[in-house]
């Protein structure tokens, strides 16, 4: 009898997701939470989105975005036509079917998971939480969280996991400013705490996604996010070392890296740069390394990659001096010009990005410091405050440094005016001059 009442209670939100009647929420409206919400109300679903921030879910109910990757003609209609909504009000969560976490994993000073906004949403998901209910967790995190931090808080309602709800985690693989590879055909996989979990998850993404890759757990989901984060941060951690060393011998190291990718297989390219950026690569390693510490590992690659890509803001701050230097200039009193501030190219994210630790370790230094970022109007950081600049400003200083390698610069006219160029993403390729200096 139980059973065939749990039956009921799946077959009942599988005809809900296929039929499109599923009542979707997001919890977390950010860059990975935006951009999923409108790819299930493009696909037919009414979706609400809930966030804390009041701003946010006002511009969502005007049809506005504040996502570089979600146009605003894009969420406009959504909203008009009633598939797209958003709130602060969590007690929405009763009346839906679904629910995604998309909320920030930050890291603490210590370097420790910060797993409050996880533990916050989990809880006012308890406190609205009914059976036949779908929860799935985005944010990127350490093995055993949705097992282990989401499972006992939603437990708590004596409902019985794989029948009278599902828990999955499904890795947020999102790429700010990819034109190429976006939400809806970028692959998901997803990992449920019980098959039954897996396959409503996996039919839950189908509806609205190209592809969906189910593994067999949570935690085999969780790993392969910190794997592929893992995977790119150590390979930009070797690069960076090999800059160095090039450097030290006088080896271009972007011509050795061009050359080398002409390897047919066994090489992928990886670019050396200012130091590491954005919410994932500088952040999601450390929570495997804490995961690991616990069960007696030491992730030693992890912390010896975190080591050298840290050290990059001060080699091409020493970079700078010792271009300074040549040209008879102290960097005291120098006017040094940031081209480019975001942590990546052409998108605004200024979150851990390496010109900020660039920019604090030149002013400390005596430096005047401004900067052109037509991504980034205004910049606040400890101390500092300060508004971009046109392109422009980069002919009347004493060195300009290329931090962001954004389409929109022209270089050839930079090349063209600036006095000194220290480029550190090899923006200036193929323009060569006594005045340009390359990580
Ligand atoms: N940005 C990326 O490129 C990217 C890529 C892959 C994975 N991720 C992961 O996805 C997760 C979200 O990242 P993001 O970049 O979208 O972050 P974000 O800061 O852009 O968005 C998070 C949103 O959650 C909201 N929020 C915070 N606490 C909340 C709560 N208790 N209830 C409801 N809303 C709350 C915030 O107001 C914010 O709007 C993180 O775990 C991140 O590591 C991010």
């Amino acid at each position: 009898m139980a059973k065939a009442e749990n039956e009921t209670t799946a077959q009942l939100l599988q005809e809900r997701i296929r039929s499109r009647r599923a009542r979707v929420g997001i919890v977390g409206l950010g860059y990975v939470g935006l951009p999923l919400a409108v790819e299930f109300a493009k696909a037919g679903f009414e979706v609400t989105g809930i966030d804390i921030s009041e701003t946010k879910t006002a511009r969502i109910n005007q049809g506005e975005s504040y996502i570089g990757d979600v146009a605003t003609p894009t969420i406009a209609p959504l909203v008009t036509a009633g598939r797209l909504r958003a709130t602060t009000d969590f007690s929405v969560a009763q009346e839906l079917d679904t629910i995604n976490i998309c909320v920030p994993t930050p890291l603490r000073k210590t370097k420790d998971p910060d797993m409050s906004y996880v533990v916050s949403a989990s809880q006012e998901i308890a406190r609205n939480f009914h059976a036949g209910m779908l929860i799935i967790l985005e944010s990127t995190t350490y093995p055993g969280t949705t097992d282990e931090v989401v499972l006992p808080m939603l437990q708590r309602s004596g409902l019985q996991v794989g029948q009278d709800f599902f828990l999955c985690f499904s890795p947020e693989r999102v790429d700010p400013g990819n034109a190429r590879y976006q939400t809806a055909n970028i692959p998901k996989v997803v990992g449920g705490v019980t098959p039954a979990c897996t396959e409503m998850g996996r039919l839950f993404y189908s509806q609205a996604l190209e592809k969906v890759v189910p593994v067999s757990s949570t935690q085999v989901a969780e790993m392969v996010k910190l794997l592929e984060n893992t995977f790119r941060m150590i390979n930009i951690g070797l690069v960076n070392e090999v800059a160095i060393m090039c450097d030290r011998m006088g080896i271009n190291v972007w011509e050795v890296i061009q050359a080398a990718a002409t390897k047919p297989f066994g090489f992928m390219p990886f670019y050396p740069g200012p130091g590491l950026g954005g919410h994932c690569i500088p952040i999601d390693p450390f929570y495997l390394s804490w995961k690991t510490k616990q069960a007696g590992i030491e992730a030693r690659f992890i912390e010896l990659a975190g080591y050298i890509n840290g050290q990059m803001p001060h080699f091409v701050v020493d970079k700078v001096q010792n271009a300074l230097n040549d040209v008879g200039k102290p960097v005291k009193g120098s006017h040094i010009h940031l081209f480019g501030v975001a942590y990546k190219k052409d998108i605004e994210d200024m979150r851990e990005s390496p010109a900020l630790d660039i920019m604090l370790l030149l002013q400390r230094r005596g430096a005047i410091i401004t900067y052109s970022d037509p991504h980034v109007p205004l910049l606040r950081t400890d101390g500092l405050e300060l508004i971009a600049q046109p392109e422009d400003a980069a002919a009347s200083v004493d060195c300009v440094v290329v931090v962001t390698d954004h389409s929109v610069f022209d270089y050839v006219r930079l090349a063209g005016h600036a006095k000194l160029i220290v480029d550190t993403r090899n923006a200036l390729k193929g323009i060569t001059g006594p005045h340009i200096v390359r990580l």
